[in-house]
């Protein structure tokens, strides 16, 4: 049996204070619904500003365990102002959610300095600087959660989405230093791993320039690469069973086990590869993806 209890059991009955980042769509959505059924929370809902209008949309309203409050976390003033807002009105963040996330479709050639930058800071570095906005509060307190949502693609990578594997294998490296690091003030740190969940989101892939324009070109020598993995990913999540509904309801108990685990596969898919890469030599691991890649014959120069 699991060891379960609520977070209110470590806070000594008060509500937690949780920050989600990009809530106003997909993942981050759900999680809100979720949470917002729980009188444990106070919630501090966040979006980037031309979204903010999408929680009245979904029937969420301000009330006196929910704030909603921009924040781009790429933006280091609106970081700073909302932990502030927080720690002053209600003592600080107990949970803090990095769901906000961006995916750029490219093959590592076609990435440039400036989207490799973007990719990393919605990914990796704007969840860094929140986690240090936080975790003094935390330490002080001797209690806190931080979910990281990371992906499948943070164990393993795809071709033509090299940067935002790099940015999510990031994420993992810092995140599983810190379970180390902060595990003496009693703080826990989780990974969510969703694999394809079933929505809309990859209409919300971004293109890198360079990628965009050898996807349209006949003679690129990557052509093919884009040609099959597009439609390939865009059918598994078509194909998916996971919800954002599903997932957001393995995150709300995750925050009421009592020692919640580091890492969180949190798809059929994402368990399914996380033991393939543990349990297959690393040689035999790459060959199996690799033949299940669509029609890589086509890729390439040709024969
Ligand atoms: N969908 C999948 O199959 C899948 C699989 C594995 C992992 N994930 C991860 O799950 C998380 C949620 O993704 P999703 O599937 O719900 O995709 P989504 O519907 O595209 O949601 C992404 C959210 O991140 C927000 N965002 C993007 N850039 C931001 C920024 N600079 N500052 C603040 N918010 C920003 C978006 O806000 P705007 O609406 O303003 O753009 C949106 O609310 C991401 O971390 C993603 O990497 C998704």
């Amino acid at each position: 049996m699991r060891d379960v209890r609520g977070p209110a059991d470590d806070a000594g009955g008060g509500a937690w204070n949780v920050l989600l980042t990009g809530a106003s769509s997909g993942l981050g959505l759900a999680i809100a619904r979720q949470l917002l059924g729980d009188p444990r929370y106070r919630l501090v809902l966040t979006a980037r500003a031309a979204s903010l209008a999408r929680f009245a949309a979904a029937g969420i309203v301000e009330g006196e365990r929910v704030l909603l409050r921009q924040l781009d976390v790429t933006d280091a003033e609106q970081r700073r102002a909302v932990v502030a807002e927080i720690d002053e009105r209600f003592g600080g963040v107990d949970v803090l959610i990095n769901n906000a996330g961006v995916a750029f479709r490219s093959v590592l050639e076609h990435v440039n300095e400036q989207e490799r930058l973007q990719q990393m800071q919605v990914n990796f570095l704007g969840p860094m600087h929140l986690m240090r906005l936080c975790l003094p509060g935390m330490r002080a307190r001797r209690r806190g959660r931080i979910v990281n949502v990371s992906s499948v693609a943070g164990m393993m990578a795809m071709p033509t989405m090299a940067i935002y594997s790099a940015s999510k294998w990031a994420l993992e490296g810092a995140t599983e230093a810190l379970w180390y690091e902060v595990r003496p003030w009693g703080i826990h740190v989780t990974l969510v791993e969703p694999g394809f969940i079933h929505s809309e989101s990859f209409r919300n892939t971004v293109w890198s320039r360079e990628g965009e324009r050898a996807a349209h070109e006949h003679d690129d020598g990557y052509r093919a690469h884009y040609d099959c993995m597009a439609p390939f990913v865009e059918r598994l999540m078509r194909r998916a069973r996971a919800t954002p509904d599903r997932i957001a309801r393995r995150i709300a108990a995750l925050l009421r086990e009592r020692r919640p685990p580091l890492r969180l596969p949190a798809t059929r898919d994402a368990w399914l590869f996380y033991l393939l890469r543990r349990l297959l030599p690393r040689r035999l691991y790459h060959l199996v993806l690799w033949r299940g890649l669509p029609d890589t014959r086509r890729w390439g120069p040709g024969r």
